[in-house]
């Protein structure tokens, strides 16, 4: 491989945006210039490979191979991304990152015969192709999951002992291939096949409300797969995107666990989540509801002097981004001190509620975390729950025998008044009861949200 100098100089630019992007995707206010910016590196990188290169005589008819590839790719990825709901977000990075585990898989399945005899290479090649066929297959089951093909997940006899029996077979065979030296096709391919089985038998058991979780570290992997890759091709950018990819996949898995209070294990082992979401399970709870309506909520809002927003899945589900933005300028302009509490795993992808309120230009100050807004709900008039279940459940404090004990959540109940706002008494992701529901401070506000929120707004303007 042969990377002029000023080749090598635009792989140290690109890695350098790759680096400043993720670092700006941290925070809201950065993480669309971050984004744009890293996304800038990539296309200098290819196009700098494209031109710069100058290694073995690549045939004309290989870039007009490459520009159709190109040019279907951008259109076909621009397209998804343009058309996609903010709730299949999930979905859309689950079938980007199955391509990325495709694409991995692929050049080991093509270059192996190349370097049969070297058993670095041969090595990388291997560990290369298994990882990113198991990332492919997984995020392709994910996927499934998610969009509701795979409505029940898939438990084999003894699937934990049967995975890992699985692993270990794979993992032995492609250390054989690398000391054996063997250039047998029949082998790779089984491999390649084996590695295949292994993603879906990885993922079928999972319930699919898990899905986020095994989706960033499917992630993770396939960003191990493209660091293979370039340490193969001696890329360096390859190199540090597959690393930079790798690292914030398995970043971002353990903070959603943490955020749960789940370890991995229990995630990838265990049977959480897998609830239809129709009835809840855990400890039934026994008590009677408040109901209230829109009136009652608007006339207790107009007369408070401190009220708190939690957003939650049902907000991104009834797209009620605009009309609570809406909401809350009305309350500001009536002198009302307004803000929103914000939840590290509120929604159902990491920053759901940040890039769904960033989509109405809610200003970031007026996003507080959970650490942050914890204490002040005490001095707080009325706590408005919309679309938000688990987030605010008691159970993760009282209820030792509850999935959910133990997860940090937002401590509403200790406001005066609390109004949850959702359509039903049915239950969140978790599939367990909310006793927040049934405390006497509580008001349930039936309704879509946005249905509700736009009702709210115009009695609100009446007063
Ligand atoms: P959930 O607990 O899932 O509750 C959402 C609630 O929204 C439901 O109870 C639902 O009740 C209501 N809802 C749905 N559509 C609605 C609509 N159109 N209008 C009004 N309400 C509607 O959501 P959450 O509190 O945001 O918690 C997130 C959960 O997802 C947590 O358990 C978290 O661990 C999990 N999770 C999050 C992530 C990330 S990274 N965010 C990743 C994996 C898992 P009705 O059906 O009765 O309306």
């Amino acid at each position: 491989m042969e990377y002029t100098f000023s080749l090598e100089f635009i792989y140290l630019i690109a890695s350098i945006t790759y680096i400043l992007g993720l670092k700006m995707l941290g925070h809201p206010e950065t993480a669309r210039r971050g984004n744009l910016i890293a996304a800038a590196g990539m296309i200098l990188a290819i196009f700098g490979t494209l031109f710069l290169y100058q290694g073995d005589e690549v045939p004309n008819k290989i870039y007009i191979l490459i520009a159709i590839a190109i040019v279907i790719g951008t259109i076909a990825g621009w397209l998804i991304a343009k058309k996609v709901d903010m709730t299949k977000m999930p979905e859309l990075v689950s079938l980007f990152n199955g391509m990325g585990g495709a694409s991995a898989a692929l050049i080991g399945l093509i270059e192996f015969h190349h370097y049969v005899g070297n058993q670095l290479y041969i090595a990388t090649i291997i560990a290369g192709m298994v990882i990113g066929s198991v990332s492919f297959a997984g995020s392709m089951i994910a996927l499934g999951k998610l969009n509701g093909t795979f409505k029940k997940p898939i438990r084999l006899p003894k699937y934990n002992l049967l995975n890992n029996l699985v692993f270990l077979a794979i993992i032995a065979f492609g250390i054989f291939m690398v000391v054996s030296g063997t250039s047998s096709q029949l082998f790779l391919y089984l491999l390649f096949f084996s590695a295949l089985a292994y993603g879906i038998l990885l993922v079928i058991p999972i319930g699919g409300a898990d899905m986020p979780v095994v989706i960033s570290l499917l992630n993770s992997f396939t960003g191990l797969a493209a660091a293979f890759a370039g340490f193969l091709y001696g890329n360096k950018v390859m190199l540090t995107g597959g690393i930079l990819v790798g690292s914030a996949g398995t970043i971002l898995t353990f903070a959603m666990c943490n955020a749960m209070n789940r370890s991995l294990s229990n995630v990838i082992f265990g049977a959480f989540g897998s609830s239809s979401g129709d009835e809840a399970e855990g400890h039934e709870i026994t008590g009677s509801i408040k109901k209230a309506t829109v009136s009652d909520v608007a006339i207790l809002m107009n007369y408070s002097q401190k009220v708190i927003i939690v957003p939650g899945y049902g907000l991104a589900v009834a797209q009620a981004q605009h009309v609570i933005h809406e909401l809350e300028q009305l309350l500001d302009s009536k002198g009302i001190d307004v803000k929103y509490a914000i939840h590290p795993v509120a929604g159902r992808m990491p920053g759901h509620m940040n890039v769904l309120l960033a989509e109405t230009n809610v200003e970031y100050d007026k996003l507080a975390e959970m650490d942050d807004v914890n204490p002040e709900f005490a001095n707080t008039d009325v706590v408005f729950v919309v679309g938000a279940n688990d987030v605010v459940n008691p159970a993760a404090h009282n209820d030792p025998s509850s999935p959910i004990y133990g997860m940090p959540i937002l401590e509403v109940e200790n406001a005066k008044h609390i109004i949850v706002n959702k359509r039903s008494m049915k239950p969140g992701y978790a599939g367990i009861e909310n006793e927040l529901f049934y405390n006497q401070k509580t008001s349930m506000l039936f309704g879509d949200a946005k249905d509700i929120l736009t009702k709210l707004v115009s009695e609100l303007k009446s007063m």
